[in-house]
């Protein structure tokens, strides 16, 4: 009995060494300690033997299944650990490789245009004011003194939802609603999106952004506009520059002006940025007509007002030198990463 168990010793020694999946233990497991495995039974024949040969082959058998438990679970972990290892090469991850930057954001060239007119503004005593993209007709054109049959309809070609609703194509009406809703002295720019059925190429774009400027109070006069006009002009393009006001014709000013400054890139002298005429032009403008007054119930006896109008795209082409507005519209991030 005693070289029975020996023999069996040897045996799962060597057979553990051809181990080569935790399968391999179970088998094993199963051949030797299992319910008829071969040191099971030879515990079972323990009854047969004498008294006296009882209790060392009983222990001898008992350290025998310890041992064999023992060695399994050495081999089991072992297995385990090459799994493991086999595993983490195979999915090839370089733990030491430095991680991926998450690229950061930056402002869009017309959101800093906007930015910074807005900030030139109310540091200036204006204050925000915004209104709806979808308009109605009443403000966009009645009145702001454009009539049903005003040829002014034509000319901004908006896209109609109804008869009466259609997208802005200017932020003129914003100068409505808040003269509807204010006592003066009202001082307000209002920025936001237009729409206008333009077919898109490098100056046009079907949606794009104004900034409307009102100012209404006693005892204002063009000279104010002016004054304040240039001042604009010289925080946002540089305090060399010139302005100029050229007659211009608006129906909601009463006299309306398209205001120039001096060409940016030859500084007045002529280059083919500007034409050759040493100008570009930035805005329309003029002293607010007494008919829109007496629209919002001011009395223009007693009232009068500026007004201004821009294209934030615009402005931003001049400022950064950009020939293409459809560059601010196709996202690419080559282009939108300079600013
Ligand atoms: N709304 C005009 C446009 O889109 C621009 C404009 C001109 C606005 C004169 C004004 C203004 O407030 O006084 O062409």
């Amino acid at each position: 009995m005693e070289n029975k168990i020996k023999e069996v010793k040897k045996e799962i020694v060597s057979k553990s060494n051809l181990i080569k999946d935790l399968k391999d233990i179970e088998k094993l497991r199963v051949e030797y300690l299992g319910r008829k495995g071969a040191v099971t039974l030879l515990l079972r024949k323990l009854g047969t033997l004498s008294p006296k040969e009882r209790p060392k082959i009983g222990q001898l058998l008992n350290q025998t299944k310890r041992e064999i438990e023992e060695l399994l679970k050495t081999k089991e972990v072992e297995i385990e650990k090459l799994d493991k290892e086999k595993r983490l090469q195979g999915e090839g991850i370089d733990i030491t490789l430095p991680g991926r930057k998450l690229g950061r954001g930056t402002a869009h060239p017309i959101n800093l245009v906007l930015r910074e007119i807005e900030e030139i503004f109310l540091s200036l005593g204006f204050k925000m004011e915004e209104g709806p993209e979808v308009e109605l007709d009443y403000y966009n054109f009645e009145a702001l003194n454009i009539p049903k049959d005003h040829p002014a309809r034509d000319d901004q070609d908006s896209f109609y939802i109804t008869k009466d609703i259609l997208l802005r194509p200017q932020t003129s009406p914003v100068q409505i609603r808040t003269m509807e809703n204010q006592k003066p002295p009202v001082r307000i720019i209002a920025t936001g999106k237009c729409y206008r059925r333009d077919a898109t190429d490098s100056t046009h774009s079907p949606m794009f952004h104004q900034i409307e400027g009102l100012a209404v109070d006693k005892d204002i006069t063009f000279g104010d506009l002016k004054g304040i006009l240039t001042i604009f002009v010289h925080r946002m393009f540089g305090e060399d520059r010139k302005v100029r006001f050229r007659p211009g014709y608006f129906p909601f000013v009463e006299p309306g002006a398209e205001v120039d400054v001096s060409c940016l890139l030859c500084g007045g002298k002529g280059c083919k940025s500007c034409g050759y005429v040493g100008w570009l032009e930035i805005m329309g403008a003029g002293v607010v007509h007494p008919k829109v007054l007496e629209m919002v119930g001011y009395d223009p006896e007693e009232y009068s007002g500026f007004a201004f109008g821009m294209g934030a795209e615009r402005i931003a082409m001049l400022k950064y030198g950009i020939n293409d507005i459809r560059l601010f519209f196709e996202n690419d991030l080559r282009f939108l990463k300079q600013f």
